[in-house]
């Protein structure tokens, strides 16, 4: 979910909607905002659907103007995404006002206990209880919101983000954390807060990083940080590195569109700054070559598309790293009984740095002795702060839903990492380390390339596919992963079926899906070097062309060799085998983003999806 809340001079309502505008990657079922007037009456709005719904019963229905506002974007989990189950929540007679984000795992007990003392409920969801809990605690703290936040969080269990506001305290919000997102921004006799900092980058760059389980309040004079006991507490300020027109739609028709075509500097500014006389350095991880060199293994743990770039790591890291690395779903490491211990190095990645389930895994890992690094595209999010060490991706703001620019420079910063830790460990010969360089600088042109020559056909070939069911992606190698990431981005984007295999595992069952007609796409790999994994994926090409498949191959400019198998053929330029992960994947982005497109989908909000998912 998306939260924004701000106090200050200005009229609240530009300021919320414009925010939620911004946060509305973050969830889409419904919005909602509550406004305390000039006249210190609180007011509310909320509305299933799209922020654009809330937009239109603003105006059938306009809120009294004021300067103290709360506005919220969800995604679902308590209770359907109804006009009821919208945020904000009202209780205390509805003078006071409340949002959230997260999950309270207790909500029944607490609904019972309150229903039990009269109270009564209009929605099915979780935040109603924490709205009723405070209203009762405000009475009883005899109104001080914040005394009644220490009171209520400390009866909460699970994550969440609160965000609440009273009639009698006009220019204050206030906020709590445990494990969910919340950013200050700090403006000139204003201040905002958001679920990061895209909430309010247009107003200002200035921001502070609240930690965990501490409560905020803003006024437009300043800002007070306690942990929840109620003791003062210092928290760290950090100056947002991008501005709001990087954020913005720019001419693009869609966001996905702008993020596509930002791909090439995507990786141009994660390589930046860290090339020194033909040497990776991450400034970053200056003194850690100890623990680089004491480490066995390393375990990369993340969810989705970052899962899969995970996947491509692996393949860097062993090679140039010589470290066993094993790759986990986050959630799936999180409740298992894992073998982690101080020597195990765990790389998380995760685009905006707030996946709970990623969250949750670097946590269970960091109890379990193992030492953390983070590979993350947002300054100042939690799993960052939660890790031992960080290497930032230099994406910048990705808001489309599914991810794009954001997986090619996480590649890249997995291939930083493993030259640089390849250096450090002495696994890495000079040579082989200065000619990985050349190669990585030379990415951005090549997928420039790309974008430039096929862009146009993919799209043209993606809008005569509209009709169809299925698609399948098979790859090897590092080509695997990336026919994952295809059919992902496929299933996010046209709601189309798709599946991802390893091109050796098809004849070990899902051959039997190929039918006459089927399209297949085939991740090709050079044929120069490896010349072997050529020839076997030539093999696996002729195996579902002798049933009717059509093969859609994705392979390196002058491969003639594929010629004779494939009904289309989409060029890549040529590079090294590791790093054609981040050319191959290029296409099937495009390919995705122009099939949703012809099918008239939201590439950017596609149903169902929330781009930055805070609960597990
Ligand atoms: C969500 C998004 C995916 C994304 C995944 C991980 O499921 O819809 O596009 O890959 O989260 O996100 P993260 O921010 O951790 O990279």
């Amino acid at each position: 979910c998306g939260i924004v809340g701000y106090v200050g001079p200005r009229e609240s309502q530009d300021i919320l909607l414009s925010g939620l505008a911004r946060l509305e990657y973050r969830g889409y079922d419904s919005a909602g905002i509550a406004v305390i007037d000039r006249d210190g009456a609180l007011g509310m709005r909320k509305k299933a659907g799209k922020l654009a719904r809330l937009r239109e019963t603003l105006e059938e229905t306009p809120l009294a103007a004021g300067t103290t506002g709360i506005g919220h974007t969800r995604w679902a989990t308590h209770g359907g995404p109804t006009d009821e189950n919208a945020h904000p929540h009202l209780a205390d007679d509805d003078k006071l006002a409340v949002i959230h984000n997260g999950i309270i795992e207790n909500f029944s007990a607490l609904r019972a206990e309150l229903q039990a003392e009269g109270y009564s409920f209009r929605s099915q969801t979780d935040t109603e209880v924490a709205a009723v809990l405070l209203g009762r605690e405000y009475r009883v703290a005899g109104g001080d919101l914040q005394a009644a936040f220490r009171a209520v969080v400390a009866r909460l269990e699970g994550a969440f983000t609160l965000l609440a506001m009273h009639e009698d305290h006009p220019g204050l919000v206030v906020g709590a954390r445990r494990n969910s997102p919340l950013v200050i921004g700090l403006g000139e006799g204003e201040n905002f807060l958001g679920s990061d900092v895209a909430a309010f980058v247009e107003h200002t760059r200035r921001a502070l990083a609240i930690g965990q389980d501490q409560i905020v309040a803003i006024t437009p004079e300043g800002v007070t940080v306690t942990d929840f006991d109620g003791n003062v507490v210092e928290v760290e300020a950090f100056e947002v590195s991008w501005d709001a027109a990087a954020a913005d739609k720019g001419g693009w028709s869609s966001f996905m569109a702008k993020e596509v075509a930002e791909e090439p500097d995507a990786v141009a500014k994660t390589v930046l700054g860290r090339v020194h006389d033909g040497q990776i350095v991450i400034p970053e991880l200056d003194g850690m070559d100890e623990l680089f060199q004491g480490v066995s293994r390393v375990i990369v743990l993340a969810c989705g598309t970052a899962y899969y770039a995970g996947l491509v790591g692996k393949y860097a890291l062993e090679q140039w790293a010589r470290i066993p690395v094993d790759v986990e779903l986050a959630h799936e490491f999180r409740y298992r009984d894992a073998i982690v211990g101080p020597d195990t190095l765990v790389v998380s990645i995760s685009q905006s740095g707030e996946t709970m389930d990623t969250l949750m895994a670097v946590k269970e890992a960091a109890r379990l002795g193992a030492k953390t690094l983070s590979i993350c595209n947002t300054q100042g999010a939690t799993i960052p702060r939660e890790s031992d060490a960080i290497v930032y991706t230099h994406a910048g703001p990705e808001v489309a839903v599914a991810s794009t620019k954001a997986f090619v420079a996480q590649i890249t910063a997995l291939y930083l990492l493993a030259l640089h830790v390849g250096r450090v460990r002495g696994a890495l010969s000079a040579e082989v380390g200065v000619e990985a360089i050349e190669e990585l600088e030379a990415l951005p042109e090549k997928i420039q390339w790309i974008l430039d020559n096929e862009q146009g056909r993919i799209e043209q070939l993606a809008h005569w596919m509209t009709d169809t069911r299925s698609v399948l992606f098979l790859g090897r190698h590092v080509g695997f992963p990336i026919a994952l990431e295809g059919a992902l981005k496929l299933k996010e984007l046209s709601y189309i079926h798709a599946e991802g295999f390893a091109a050796g595992e098809l004849k070990h069952g899902p051959i039997a899906l190929i039918e006459p007609g089927q399209p297949v796409f085939v991740m090709v790999p050079s044929p120069r070097d490896g010349a072997t994994l050529h020839s076997k994926v030539i093999s696996n090409i002729e195996e579902i062309r002798a049933r009717g498949a059509r093969v859609i191959a994705v392979a390196e400019e002058g491969d003639a060799a594929v010629l004779p198998f494939a009904d289309e053929v989409l060029r890549v330029p040529l590079a090294a085998p590791l790093f054609e992960p981040v050319l191959s994947v290029v296409p099937l982005h495009i390919f995705a983003m122009g099939l949703a497109t012809a099918k008239g989908l939201d590439v950017d909000q596609p149903r169902n999806l929330a781009k930055s998912v805070t609960v597990e």
